[in-house]
């Protein structure tokens, strides 16, 4: 049984479909189940492994945890600013009391973490083990969250991604669609560069990632999955917000998402001033999950063009 941590969030969303369509069991806990709260974790599982269920009419199946994926984070880069205790305690508490229920109960951890933990100095794209330097709030965060994970047990996963956007919830996709559709122009950064990632990707890695590891164990003694460590995934290829921007309008028209015209027009950081400051530059080098999975990454236009088109999309 995994339990998927965060499932209420835009990519926790994500998981669920996911993991409901591999036929995967798992139970999901939004913040209902505080991870700041070390009591709360253990309560839920506890209560989660002593059920059992019967998983045909006389085959009697335990709800031991084995694997732990945690979605769950606070998210807001700008509020972090002023709210940095509450970040921290989400993003590092919550990940420390996460980290040490698994080790525990023997389960397996998947943690997801962000570009956000570099400072967007470098030029060519980020590889797992370049140094970390984050330049916000959130990032300072979630980076202390990758450490604590690691001093804490060894049988993890940690996932670093970015740019998310998904089926559910407030992201740039829907929000653009929104604007593009209401006014005749939009302003869009044109000097911070990343990778837009589509959360069912993702997923669909991190499910990939968990079968390898599980049926390496159980059939090879381990031999073929992915060592444990840090990872990074996102589409792949690289843009800036004004290109996304540009590709949500064009697959926007051709599906039909956007009925208006509407100019996309470059604007600076410095035009559009927020308070946490974002890296300029945060590409991701994926050769690493790529190999251990033996998977190529679809590029970031061509997973775009697939959800605007999708009938999932809702805005
Ligand atoms: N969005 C991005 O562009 C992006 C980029 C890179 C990395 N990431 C990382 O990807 C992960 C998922 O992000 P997301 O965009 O899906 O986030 P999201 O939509 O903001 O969802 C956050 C989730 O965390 C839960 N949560 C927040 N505080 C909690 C607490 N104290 N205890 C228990 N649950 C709590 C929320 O529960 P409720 O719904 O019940 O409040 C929700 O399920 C995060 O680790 C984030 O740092 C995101």
């Amino acid at each position: 049984m995994l339990w998927l941590i965060g499932s209420t969030g835009m990519l926790g969303r994500e998981f669920s479909h996911r993991l409901s369509k591999e036929g995967i069991p798992f139970v999901g806990t939004g913040s209902d189940v505080n991870i700041a709260d070390a009591e709360k974790l253990d309560a839920f599982i506890n209560k989660t492994e002593s059920a059992s269920y019967y998983a045909s009419r006389d085959v009697k199946k335990d709800n031991k945890i084995d694997w732990i994926i945690n979605c769950a984070a606070y998210t807001a880069v700008d509020k972090a600013e002023d709210e940095a205790e509450k970040a921290y305690r989400a993003n590092c508490t919550g990940a420390l009391n996460i980290a040490r229920t698994a080790r525990s109960h023997g389960a397996k951890l998947i943690h997801i973490s962000t570009d956000y933990v570099f400072d967007g100095s470098s030029g060519i794209p980020y590889t797992e083990d370049a140094p970390k330097s984050p330049i916000n709030v959130y990032g300072k965060t979630k980076a202390e969250s990758e450490d604590l994970i690691a001093q804490s047990m060894t049988q993890y996963y940690i996932i670093r991604t970015s740019w998310l956007y998904g089926f559910t919830g407030r992201n740039f996709v829907y929000t653009m669609t929104r604007a593009m559709n209401e006014r005749e122009s939009v302003g869009v950064v044109n000097d911070q560069k990343g990778t837009p990632t589509f959360c069912g990707d993702l997923a669909a890695a991190a499910v990939k990632l968990i079968k390898k590891e599980t049926s390496a164990t159980s059939l090879f003694g381990k031999k073929s999955a992915a060592p444990y460590g840090i990872y990074h995934f996102s589409n792949s290829g690289e843009a800036t917000w004004f290109d996304f921007a540009c590709a949500i309008y064009d697959f926007g028209k051709k599906y039909g998402r956007i009925g208006h015209e509407c100019a996309v027009r470059p604007c600076s950081s410095d035009e559009y001033k927020t308070k946490a400051a974002r890296p300029a530059y945060s590409v991701l080098d994926c050769t690493k999950i790529e190999t251990a999975l033996g998977i190529k990454i679809p590029s970031w236009r061509a997973s775009l063009e697939r959800f605007i088109k999708s009938g999932r999309f809702e805005s």
